[in-house]
């Protein structure tokens, strides 16, 4: 039970070993990271038996930048035949657990092996139960079995609590047919990720203003219209008609760098291209400014210090509003539908808007 293993977008595994070392050390869980490249999955392995588990427990998931999905558990070697057994006899040494999924890596191998999951997951379900080792109950650990190859499964399990919210932390968004362009699927995750389900109705409110940097052709845009929002959208390019059919879309062509609203607002989204210093530095001017009170904003990440680069800009936001007095809540995820970059999202907490 001494490795944690670590689910992410195929080639970003060296930046979820240096982000999973950090906190190791922060926590003082002694062990080192392995992976290899493209595999879309990492390793932390402890050097003492409790210390997956006391990684897990100092750390949120949700605050981990680069892992998709963590489970604490072995590696276990399966037979051709009868895998059930053997997976049963392992599971001796796990407590009971309360779901089970059975998840794959990212990558086309992974991809072969979902036929075979779905099929075997039947059987297992009903032999877990049967031997008492699967019982219905979000507050005990899930089961975690990520399956390498037919011959290979990683047994793990993490509290749901604390882990992905959809196996191998992958969100099923239906691509809305209406939208102008699929990057919509961003700011959706975005939204699912940082705001809690139960929060959705009072802070993505019809009642609420938006402005969108980078706006063309509209796909987040059309979330936030979606929702009911008055969105001022900034960009040089066209907006797609249908959006501006809608009467809930103002269409700025102007520079997001240096627009500034008249009033506040409540929202502010970026999806610029741009040097990911540039767009992290709308996120200070923005809610520093009192500008707006939430924000997502998606940083590129083009160059090879992947997360180093994520730190320090996260860092130098985090002293800016330490600075200035302002209490702010900061994320940073990279989401299933981001690709070389991350998504921020910052929220003040103090309710004031100026
Ligand atoms: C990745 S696209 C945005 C896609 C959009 N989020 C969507 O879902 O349809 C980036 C947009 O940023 C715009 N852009 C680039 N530099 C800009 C700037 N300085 N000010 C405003 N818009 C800019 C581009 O014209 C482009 O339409």
């Amino acid at each position: 039970m001494n490795t944690l293993f670590m689910h992410c977008r195929p080639g970003f595994e060296g930046e979820v070993c240096s982000e999973i070392a950090e906190h190791a050390a922060r926590l003082n869980v002694a062990g080192y990271a392995k992976a290899k490249t493209n595999a879309a999955c990492a390793e932390f392995v402890c050097t003492e038996e409790d210390g997956a588990e006391r990684l897990m427990k100092g750390q949120r998931f949700a605050q981990l930048i680069f892992p998709r999905q963590w489970a604490r558990g072995v590696f276990l070697d399966l037979p051709e035949t009868d895998r059930i057994s053997v997976i049963l006899a392992q599971l001796a040494n796990f407590p009971t657990c309360g779901s089970l999924w059975l998840e794959v890596v990212d990558t086309n191998d992974g991809k072969e092996l979902s036929n075979f999951c779905r099929k075997f997951e039947a059987p297992l379900r009903k032999a877990l139960t049967q031997a008492g080792k699967l019982v219905e109950d979000a507050s005990k650990p899930r089961l975690l079995l990520t399956f390498k190859s037919g011959r290979e499964v990683f047994l793990g399990m993490a509290d749901a609590d604390n882990s992905a919210m959809w196996p191998m932390g992958i969100p099923r968004l239906k691509f809305p047919r209406e939208s102008p362009s699929r990057s919509t699927l961003k700011l959706e995750e975005a939204w699912h990720h940082f705001i809690p389900r139960d929060q959705w109705d009072e802070r993505l409110s019809g009642e609420m203003t938006a402005v969108d940097l980078g706006a063309a052709p509209g796909g987040w845009t059309y979330q936030l219209v979606r929702r009911g929002m008055l969105v001022t959208a900034i960009d040089n390019g066209p907006m797609a008609e249908s959006l501006m059919g809608t009467g809930l879309v103002q269409h700025l062509m102007a520079d997001g760098f240096t627009f500034k609203p008249r009033h506040p607002v409540d929202w502010m989204v970026c999806d610029i291209v741009e040097k990911p210093a540039r767009n992290a530095a709308l996120l200070e001017t923005w809610l520093g400014e009192g500008l707006c009170r939430e924000a997502v904003v998606n940083l590129k990440l083009p160059m090879k210090q992947r997360y180093a680069e994520v730190r320090r800009l996260l860092q130098r936001i985090e002293e800016g509003f330490e600075a200035r007095g302002i209490r702010v809540e900061i994320g940073c995820k990279q989401l299933y539908h981001d690709r070389e970059e991350v998504t921020c999202h910052l929220r003040r907490l103090d309710g004031k808007r100026r």
